[in-house]
């Protein structure tokens, strides 16, 4: 009998790796670059089953091209705005990606920015490393406070909880918004505060993201949002690019509206706007919140069980379309 035939837009890990070449015939891209569409297109013909990350989008042409042996399509990542699920739910092609397993590690790195922006630890590395430095001083790269001051979490859902849990060491107040409340032993526990976004935005001295990109949180942070946070405040993002206005970031710390910001992701990746390069109060990292070792492997794991569960005729899970099994 033949074994059923995957693409996989990256070469996974080992243990992922070893788990599906078990059951099944696997093509990997194995350039150092993301594959060229073009790539992706020919190779994803014919295949049973397609491996992708957030950079591949996941349309119409993409699946047309696949044909219609396609069975699934397997995210190596928690958000899938990369995919089109009704296109796949037409086709009856079940839609997965890898939640749960990397909330922790993107909360580490939530904080990891956090503390960064904070305490100025970019500039503090370029002197320290760049010859320049002279020794204490009392002036010397002064920062902000973390402790005690209000973290605003836009978004309380597994990621957004996770940060608010490690600020309880901090001793800050923690305020939230979200499109639904948490339950009342969530907030007790966490000691979090339900409060509506626009009031989130302006008391918050730490504003960090964690919302899904969707049509109602593209732009969630723009112009009219940094007019309302307070001066010394500091916006974190870890979710999506979209979901903050970056040409209306690089002008409000341009113009002193807020003070500083610390980002992982970007409106068009791996593009940055360049008013965002130029600054000094601006941290920069390319989209590695999930990005430990133990981490990314599981989530790859996780993808191609879902993989393997939809070979086998088992409900994927975590299927973004169930309703197509
Ligand atoms: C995701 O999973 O959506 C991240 O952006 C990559 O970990």
């Amino acid at each position: 009998m033949s074994r059923p035939k995957v693409f996989a837009t990256h070469p996974l890990f080992a243990a992922p790796r070893e788990r599906l070449e078990a059951r099944c015939e696997v093509n990997y891209w194995t350039g150092a670059e993301r594959p060229p569409r073009a790539e992706v297109v020919e190779r994803v013909s014919g295949k049973d089953a397609l491996i992708c990350l957030l950079t591949e989008k996941i349309n119409d042409e993409l699946l047309d091209a696949a044909g219609a042996g396609l069975r699934i399509v397997a995210n190596v990542a928690v958000g899938f705005d990369n995919i089109d699920v009704a296109a796949c739910t037409r086709r009856k092609i079940v839609a997965t990606n890898t939640p749960g397993v990397l909330d922790e590690t993107t909360a580490d790195f939530a904080w990891t920015l956090l503390m960064s922006v904070a305490r100025r630890i970019r500039e503090g590395e370029q002197l320290a490393r760049g010859g320049q430095w002279r020794g204490w001083n009392l002036d010397q790269l002064c920062g902000a406070d973390v402790w005690g001051k209000t973290l605003g979490l836009l978004g309380f859902g597994r990621i957004g909880r996770a940060v608010a849990r490690r600020a309880a060491g901090f001793g800050m107040r923690i305020i939230y918004s979200d499109a639904l409340r948490a339950p009342a032993d969530v907030e007790q526990r966490l000691h979090a505060e339900f409060l509506p976004r626009e009031q989130v935005i302006a008391e918050a001295d730490f504003l960090s993201v964690h919302v899904p990109l969707l049509p109602d949180t593209r732009h969630l942070l723009n112009a009219a949002a940094f007019a309302r946070m307070k001066p010394t405040a500091f916006v974190i993002n870890t979710s999506r690019g979209p979901v903050v206005d970056e040409a209306a970031l690089a002008a409000a710390l341009e113009a002193g509206q807020i003070a500083g910001a610390a980002l992982d992701v970007y409106e068009n990746e791996p593009q940055i706007h360049p008013g965002l390069l130029r600054r000094d109060n601006v941290i920069l990292a390319p989209h590695i919140a999930s990005a430990s070792v133990e981490t990314r492997t599981k989530m790859a794991l996780m993808a191609v069980d879902n993989v393997l569960a939809r070979l086998d005729g088992k409900r994927p899970p975590n299927a973004l379309n169930p309703e197509v099994l």
